[in-house]
């Protein structure tokens, strides 16, 4: 049997010590902005995305030597977004990651600029290491897929949506549409990295995106769930805080019974796409579940 917890820590490993690679390379001045990128990054986080790169390759027969550099950049963005949506600006929150949010930690002008510099990093990854282990058509091909997920068409685009959605009735349709964008992009483009860097072809592209794409909402519905209802010292992150800026989710929507089955049918439709891969997929949907189930 597949043992999750083992596959999780033996990857998050080797996940960590690939990033802590790709901090301060080649800093020529130090400053506390590389403080600031390093203290938001090791803070911790589940280093999600990454996995499903990882898991995502595997189940196309590709090695993980393939997309580590790449899983590595996803991260980086993941973890600039965070940095910038607990700004006072946008969440204002104190707490990430169990540990006081890089504007509490630096101020904001320096955790605007970690996030900035996060995120022109994985470029620079991408750019220089997927290169090398790529055919320049999948390098190129897999800059596009991060790029796109990440910025106007989709999680900067979700980011405005939701800030323009706060104290607005929105509908479930337009709700799921903005979900998609502020976190099911980045978690599909997760899963087709890591598809493209170890040499899927386009039927295996194709069913991989099914399952990011419902594994992407059902993320963020689970996200909504344990802010009405997890527990703060579990998830590192306050909870009520949706309630209290009268923010529109899945539960203020579909209610807590309502929206822990809509995860839970997500699930199921994203699995359906993992039926070609046969035991190949197992880590991708022991971390499917994993995804709606867990508990921070
Ligand atoms: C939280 O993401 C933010 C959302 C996109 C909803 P994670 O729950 O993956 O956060 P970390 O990386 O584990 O801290
Ligand atoms: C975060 O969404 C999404 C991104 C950072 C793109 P939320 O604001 O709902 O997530 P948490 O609860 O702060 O982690
Ligand atoms: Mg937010
Ligand atoms: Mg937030």
């Amino acid at each position: 049997v597949f043992k999750l917890d083992a596959y999780i820590e033996d990857k998050q490993r080797v996940i960590n010590a690939h990033l802590d690679r790709f901090l301060d390379r080649g800093t020529p001045y130090p400053t506390a902005l590389n403080e600031a990128m390093r203290y938001s990054i090791e803070a911790g986080g589940k280093r999600l995305r990454p996995l499903l790169c990882l898991a995502a390759c595997e189940a196309v027969g590709g090695k993980e030597a393939d997309c580590l550099a790449s899983a590595c950049a996803l991260e980086f963005i993941h973890t600039y977004s965070l940095v910038h949506d607990d700004l006072p600006a946008m969440d204002d929150d104190d707490t990430r990651r169990g540990k006081p949010t890089c504007h509490k930690a630096f101020g904001e002008a320096t955790a605007i600029l970690a996030g900035d510099a996060l995120l022109t990093a994985a470029f620079e990854i991408l750019g220089h290491e997927v290169a090398e282990t790529a055919a320049p058509a999948a390098a190129a091909k897999v800059i596009a897929i991060v790029a796109k997920a990440a910025g106007a068409s989709g999680m900067v685009q979700g980011q405005m949506l939701d800030l323009l959605f706060e104290k607005k009735a929105v509908s479930w349709k337009e709700l799921s549409m903005m979900h998609g964008l502020k976190t099911g992009a980045l978690i599909e483009a997760s899963v087709k990295v890591g598809a493209v860097m170890g040499g899927g072809t386009d039927e295996q592209i194709d069913a991989l995106t099914v399952y990011g794409s419902h594994v992407g909402l059902a993320f963020q519905v689970a996200d909504d769930l344990l802010n009405e209802r997890g527990d703060p010292e579990l998830l590192g992150k306050p909870v009520g805080s949706d309630k209290a800026m009268s923010k529109a989710t899945a539960v203020s929507t579909l209610g807590l019974d309502g929206a822990t089955m809509e995860a839970m049918r997500l699930l199921r439709k994203g699995l359906e796409g993992l039926a070609v891969f046969g035991n190949r997929a197992e880590a991708l949907i022991a971390l499917g579940k994993y995804v709606v189930e867990r508990r921070h």
